[in-house]
């Protein structure tokens, strides 16, 4: 067993589920925080032998205390709670509460306990439309041009980083998620990706409302980003984007066809509101280790999870 503790927000949630899973498989202690306790993902994503060990604290990150409490005894924290763009869109003032106090709350409970440095998740929704920038593929600290309340959050989360890391010598570590994909993914402007090969898998049709090009990120591939940033020894406050495959949602379409052998998806042609792709070339010089799984692999690993968790009658979306 390790000696490290993590503290993971946003835990039930698709990519804390991840953390959650290859931390306990590395031997760590976790501390699993969410205002949720569904549990679905867990049951989908992390062995049954492995869940037991597990402490879960249901708390809500607005409320600085139970942030602050729940990080005593922590070593690391890996910072993944938010509302995702829909959720915003509906309740603004309430998206603002968690995307942004939420994470000043993580920032400043960190403080409070000496943590060492912290990651946390930023957004591709900090940037602006592809044609905001001059090359498809854009660097992270390209201007900031959000198109939705849920990117202005996001960029509040960077700029909080920054401070924290200037006012109060706390360093960090923001992520670039654009559309992770994989079992657990289910919620959010960019899960239709993962819909549809759970779609393809069920042999019901299924329309990607978007096209164009994204930088698609397999949700353990970018678990395992969060968990080795995390172990970084940091330098300040690190911003990077996270790798993976860049493809456009025609060819991505194509491979869920072709590994699931069925034919009625589907998808639209207006690309999402953001630049294709977000270089992680700053993130692999520091973390030289990461390794990307293939798209085609990544789809059909996909596909025989849902397929085994159906048969195992685990709660997949309906
Ligand atoms: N999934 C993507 O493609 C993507 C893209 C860009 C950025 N991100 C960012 O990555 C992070 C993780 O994404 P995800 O796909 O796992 O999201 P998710 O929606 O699956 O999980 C978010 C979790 O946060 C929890 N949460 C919400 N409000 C809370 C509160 N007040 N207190 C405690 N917990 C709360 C939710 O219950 C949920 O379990 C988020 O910060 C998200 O904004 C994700």
């Amino acid at each position: 067993m390790s000696d490290e503790t993590y503290l993971v927000t946003g835990a039930m949630g698709c990519l804390g589920s991840w953390v959650l899973k290859l931390l306990l498989e590395d031997g760590c202690r976790v501390v699993a925080f969410d205002i949720s306790d569904n549990d679905n993902r867990h049951q989908l994503i992390i062995d049954p032998s492995y869940r037991d060990s597990i402490k879960y604290v249901k708390g809500d990150l607005t409320d600085l205390d139970q942030v602050v409490s729940a990080t005593v005894g922590i070593s690391h924290v890996i910072h993944l709670g938010a509302l995702q763009v829909p959720f915003c869109r509906a309740d603004s003032s309430m998206g603002a509460e968690v995307n942004v106090v939420g994470t000043v709350n993580v920032f400043e409970a960190a403080r409070r306990n000496s943590i060492e440095h912290l990651v946390y998740a930023s957004s591709v929704a900090v940037f602006g439309s592809a044609e905001d920038y001059s090359s498809p593929t854009i660097g992270p600290d390209e201007e900031r041009l959000p198109t939705t309340l849920y990117g202005v959050w996001k960029c509040a989360n960077e700029s909080t980083a920054r401070i924290y890391g200037a006012d109060y010598s706390l360093p960090s570590v923001g992520l670039i998620p654009h559309t992770i994909y994989g079992p657990g993914r289910d919620q959010g402007l960019t899960s239709q990706p993962t819909s549809a090969i759970l779609a393809a898998v069920r042999g019901a049709p299924y329309h990607i409302e978007y096209g164009g090009g994204l930088g698609l990120q397999f949700a353990p591939d970018a678990a395992r980003a969060f968990i080795e940033a995390a172990r970084l020894a940091s330098e300040g406050s690190e911003i990077h984007g996270l790798g993976g495959t860049v493809a456009s949602i025609a060819d991505f379409v194509d491979s869920v066809k072709e590994v699931t052998g069925f034919d009625e998806i589907t998808h639209g042609e207006e690309p999402l509101p953001f630049p294709e792709a977000v270089s992680s070339d700053s993130l692999e010089a520091r973390l030289v280790s990461l390794a990307y799984t293939p798209l085609n692999e990544s789809i059909d690993l996909s596909a025989k999870w849902f397929r085994d968790a159906e048969a195992a009658g685990l709660p997949l979306p309906s």
